[in-house]
This record gives C-alpha cells, structure tokens and sequence, in this order.
C-alpha cells in the first residue's frame, strides 16, 4: 500500500511525479504529496487529504518547478487521512524529507529517544520519526546522507520502502526498500526514476533494477547507480528488461479499468495458458515447476494460501487438485495460517497465490512454511514481485497488470494457472484418465471463446443491476466448485459497491441466512449444469418458497431453473471443473453495473488498496 515516485534528472519533475502518482493510485487514495527541490536551491512540499487530482488542482498557482522530487499516495496506516499526515514528511531542521511505504513497527520506541533529544514532531505517522532519526545520526555522526540512511534503517524493524532527499544535496536521492516493492528506472540522459511498481517508468524507460531488501542506492545526475546493503556490502546492480507496454496500464477507451479487466478475460486467460496447454499433443508443460514435480508427486498434502480474492482462487484450486490429481488440500488464509503455529511436513508443498505478488500476510505465511521445511509453488501475476522471489518454484499467471483495485482478470488467471497444476500433476500421478485429460484439455481451450460469449450477457446483466442497485442486503450461493464462485460475487459487491453481501454454500443456507430471507432479498445462485444441479434446484425452490428473489447463473438452455428464478444469465456449456472461469464473469458485471448506478468510485473503492503491504 502506498505509492511512491521520485525522479532526478534534466526534466521537469512534477509532471512525471504526478503522472506517477496517478498510476500508483490504486495502492492508495488518503493523501497525496510531493516535494521539489528548484533550480534555487528552494524545497517546496505540497500535499494534501484526498487524490492526486485534488493535490494537483490544489497547486496549479504554485511553483512547482524542479529537477528532483519525490511524490507520495497514501493509504493511511498510523495517523489518520489528513494534510499533516500525508507525505512527504520533513526533518527537524528541514531540510530532509522523505516518502515511504510500509511500516515503522518499533516507531514509538524511536520516537522517545529522539523526543529526549529534542525533536519534536508534527504528525503521528511513523514515517516523520523515521526522517528525524535519519537527520539525527546524519548530523552526529557526520555521514552522508546515504550513510546516514543506512545506519538508521539498521536500527528499524518493520517494513520499508522510502525515498529521502536532502535540501542541501540536490543531486542526489537515496533510496531503500525491506518488504515494500521498489522498482529503479534508468534513463538515457543520466537520470532516473523511482516507483512502487513499474508503471509510473514504463513511459521513459525499459531498463529497471528491482530492489531487493536491506539495500540503499544512491542515485546521482549523471553517474553511475550505487547500491550497498545494510552491512555497508556493494552490491552491483542487476539491470533488467520491463515487459509490460504502455497500452497494458492505461483504460483504452473504457469507463473503469475494472470494466477493461472484465473485457480482458478472453485475452488474459489465453495468455496464461499460452505454450502450457498443448491440447493435440495431449500435453501441459510448466516451465517453472518442473523440478518440483518429483515433490508434487510425493507430496501427501497441499496447503494453497492467499488473501482475499486470490484465497478465493485458491479454493477453486482446492476442488481441482482433490478432484483430478486426487491430493489432499487444505485452503488457509495466510493471515490465519502464519499465527497458528501450523503443522507443516517436508513433504508438503505450499501453493501461494497472489496477483499482486506483494501481500504481507502471504510473504509471512511463505518464510513461515519455508522455516518448517515446506516447498513453496508461487502463483502470482507481477512478474518479479516478492512472493514470486520467495517462492522455491511458481507459475505467473500472465493476465498482464491489473489496476482496477477490485480483482477480475487476475482470478480467472489464477485459476486458469491452478487447472493447468492439478491437470499436470494428476497426469504425472496417473490419477486421471487418458480420455478426461484429453477431454479437458480440448475443453480449456474454448474456454477464452466462451468467456467471449457470457460478456455479450452484459445488457441483460444491466437490466438486472437497475432493479437491484438499491438493496442492502444479497446473498451469494453456490455449491461444490461453484461455491467460492459465490464467495468471489459476494466479495466484488461488496467492496465496490458497499452493499452487504455474504457468499454461502447453498446447502448451509437452511442453517442461519434462510432467516434473512424475504422479498427484499436477491439470492445470486450459481445454478450451472454438473454434479450438485439437481440439490441447486431444491434450494432455489427454498428461497422462493420464502419469496426471496433469484438472479440465477444458468447453462444455456436450462429450462427448469428459468420457470423459477425471476431472472436468469446463460453460460455456455463447459466441463463442470471449468465452469468457474465462466460463471464468474456475469458476477464481475453485476457488481460492476450496480456500483456505477450507485455513484461509487470503481476503480478507487473507499478504505481499499491494490496490494495489501502491511498485516
Ligand atoms: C479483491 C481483492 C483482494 C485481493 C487480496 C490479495 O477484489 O483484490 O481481496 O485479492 O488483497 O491480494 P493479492 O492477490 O495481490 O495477494
């Protein structure tokens, strides 16, 4: 969470920060801030509560002139969403201010020591205490500002990304990370540029270095990039290639990147399955785990952690690898898991899912099974992203990068990615049949074409969307595979367009949430052709016997759940184990649809952010 830009070079810096800031928007809306050094040598710092565009309307008559600076998009963790909280903060005397992302865990403990040396502070964010203690050992101990930085990050515990700049040295900016991304662009004319991620870079430049943790790098005008780590080590720089394209970050001609992500789907899924699924030859090859298959072989159990969405993906995993490669699998939530002392094996192997490649709580849960022996497969979308480092072996998913902050087309990748595993590893154990795998294959591969076929559903799912924009309640049900299909519905309404919603097995719902029903209540049913449609059939009757109202997902053609549901969305046919990636997608629309009709801010929902970097 939190976005953070620099830049130092022959170029105005403010359009570049502010630029950068708007694509890092996802990871954070509180706040925004940045600060210039000018020609004269002059530090200017402006920021504010609320969006980059409110910072930048807030500033049109400022100078806002400079070659150096560093720019900031919160997302508030200590100190409530205010102007003093915001970034960038400044030292006691001023002339230091920093940017940072993560978190000062032992900030208060800092704090009192510098308070007994007289500093004193103006906001109640940890960052500020950070910028001081800099300042502090800089000016006892006589170091440079990169020396300096190093010192005080040796006496920090926590998580960090943060850029500093010093009034006094404008040729420099100092850059460090631990457990925050960092990426560091390289220009042609001597200058660069700094970002969470690559997007606020990819305008300007191809060659990057990632960051790894516990470094600082120095970066000068015109010289060289220097990197040391906390013991003072130099480090030379591994400069990488960026993949991603201009075009794969911005909108193209759409509302919402959300409503893009959604439209994607054809593409990204084929792109995940792009040289893995070779359906003729009756193969799929996974580069990227193949030394790992002896484990996967032997393997007693699967543990699949995630957060969120990704968890979601994880329990479709859950059904897949039980049902194909015939491996049990347990499904934890990473927060859960990496504080409850769990029971590992070195015959275990640990899937971690995760778009972002950045959640704390699952980078936790990695160390924490790999400190017990566990082999860990990453499935994550960005590519170099610190659960992909972590991880012993993985998959990416290669749905390209999602800024919507509501997940879409990186679910569909997962589970494209987590059907390939099970298909593969279940064909290795030989715990599938000849003529199913094959049958599956061909099958995945219609799969992009179908995905087609629901999105032209979209007017009938907007028709639906006006009748039920205004309730305060919907319930979500599915069963077997298509019940985490239920969750990830749920989920989507409710975080962008903050109608309450819970995602249920719709067998559990004579258990509790039955009572809730009334003809207030829409009930979305997953009510696809496969093992358990007959058992949907009854609990539909149950709902409507309470005169709940009901949205269904439906096979096309399905007749019998059309004579009871007061609304029906098709799906074309497709293997049951498949039928996530395609039930899913009238479930993105739905909530997508009722949250423009509600005003609410999409791509931007309040209190969220993209890649959750703190537990
Ligand atoms: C929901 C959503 C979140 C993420 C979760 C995990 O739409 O996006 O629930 O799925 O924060 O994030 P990653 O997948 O980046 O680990």
């Amino acid at each position: 969470m939190c976005g953070i830009v620099g830049y130092i070079g022959d170029r105005e810096a403010f359009p570049i920060l502010i630029k950068g800031l708007q694509r890092l928007e996802y990871r954070g809306y509180d706040s925004a801030g940045v600060a210039l050094i000018s020609d004269a040598s002059e530090l200017q710092i402006y920021k504010k509560k609320g969006k980059v565009s409110e910072l930048m309307a807030a500033t049109t008559s400022q100078n806002r002139s400079g070659r150096i600076g560093i720019g900031h998009t919160r997302w508030a963790t200590h100190g409530e969403p205010n102007d003093i909280n915001s970034h960038p903060h400044s030292s006691q005397n001023k002339n230091l201010v920093i940017i940072h992302n993560g978190i000062i865990e032992n900030y208060a403990a800092l704090k009192s020591g510098l308070s007994k040396r007289g500093h004193t502070f103006i906001s109640d964010t940890d960052t500020e205490v950070l910028i001081h203690l800099i300042e502090d050992i800089k000016e006892h101990e006589g170091l440079k500002l990169g020396h300096a930085v190093q010192a005080a990050l040796r006496q920090v515990v926590g998580a960090y990304a943060i850029v500093v700049m010093d009034k006094e040295d404008p040729e420099t900016l100092v850059a460090a990370k631990k457990g925050s991304p960092m990426v560091i662009g390289i220009g042609s004319t001597g200058d660069f540029f700094i970002a969470s991620d690559a997007s606020p870079i990819v305008e300007y430049t191809k060659n990057v270095v990632y960051l790894e943790d516990e470094q600082v790098a120095v970066l000068r005008k015109g010289k060289a990039l220097k990197i040391r780590n906390l013991k003072d080590k130099e480090i030379t720089p591994y400069v990488q290639k960026l993949t991603i394209e201009l075009e794969a970050i911005e909108k193209g001609g759409y509302d919402h990147f959300m409503l893009k992500e959604i439209y994607e789907q054809p593409r990204s899924i084929k792109d995940s399955m792009r040289g893995r699924l070779i359906a003729d030859e009756a193969k799929v090859q996974l580069g990227g785990i193949v030394d790992y298959e002896a484990h996967f072989k032997q393997a007693k159990r699967i543990i699949i952690i995630g957060c969120g969405t990704s968890w979601h993906a994880g329990l479709v995993g859950e059904y897949l690898f039980e049902e194909l490669a015939r491996i049990p699998v347990e499904v934890e939530y990473a927060s859960e898991f990496r504080y409850r002392n769990p029971i590992l094996f070195s015959d275990d192997i640990v899937i971690a899912v995760s778009q972002s490649g950045e959640t704390a709580d699952t980078l936790a849960a990695i160390e924490l099974a790999k400190q017990k022996g566990a082999k860990i497969i990453g499935i994550c979308n960005v590519v170099g992203s610190s659960i992909a480092r972590a991880s012993h072996a993985g998959s990416y998913t290669h749905a390209g990068p999602e800024i919507g902050v509501a997940s879409t087309k990186a679910f569909t990748a997962q589970v494209t990615v987590l059907t390939l595993m099970a298909l593969h590893i279940a064909r290795l154990k030989a715990g599938i049949s000849d003529s199913r795998y094959r049958q599956m294959l061909y099958e995945m591969e219609t799969i992009p074409a179908k995905v087609e076929a629901v999105l032209k559903t979209s007017p009938s799912i907007k028709d639906i969307a006006s009748t039920y924009k205004d309730v305060k309640n919907a319930l979500y049900l599915g069963r077997g595979i298509t019940f985490p299909v239920a969750l990830e519905g749920a989920l989507k309404l409710k975080e962008i367009s903050y109608i309450h919603a819970e995602g249920y097995p719709a067998a559990e719902m004579k258990h509790g949430p039955i009572a809730l029903i009334d003809e207030d209540m829409p009930v979305v049913v997953i009510a696809t052709k496969g093992a358990n449609y007959e058992k949907v059939l009854s609990n539909i009757q149950e709902v409507k016997a309470r005169k709940g109202k009901i949205i269904a997902v439906v096979t096309e053609g399905d007749t019998e759940v059309k004579s009871m549901a007061d609304h029906c969305i098709e799906i074309p046919e497709t293997d049951e184990y498949l039928s996530p990636l395609l039930s899913v997608i009238p479930l993105q629309l739905l909530s997508y649809e009722i949250a423009v009709m509600r005003g609410c801010n999409v791509d931007q929902p309040r209190n969220l952010a993209k890649s959750v970097t703190v537990e």
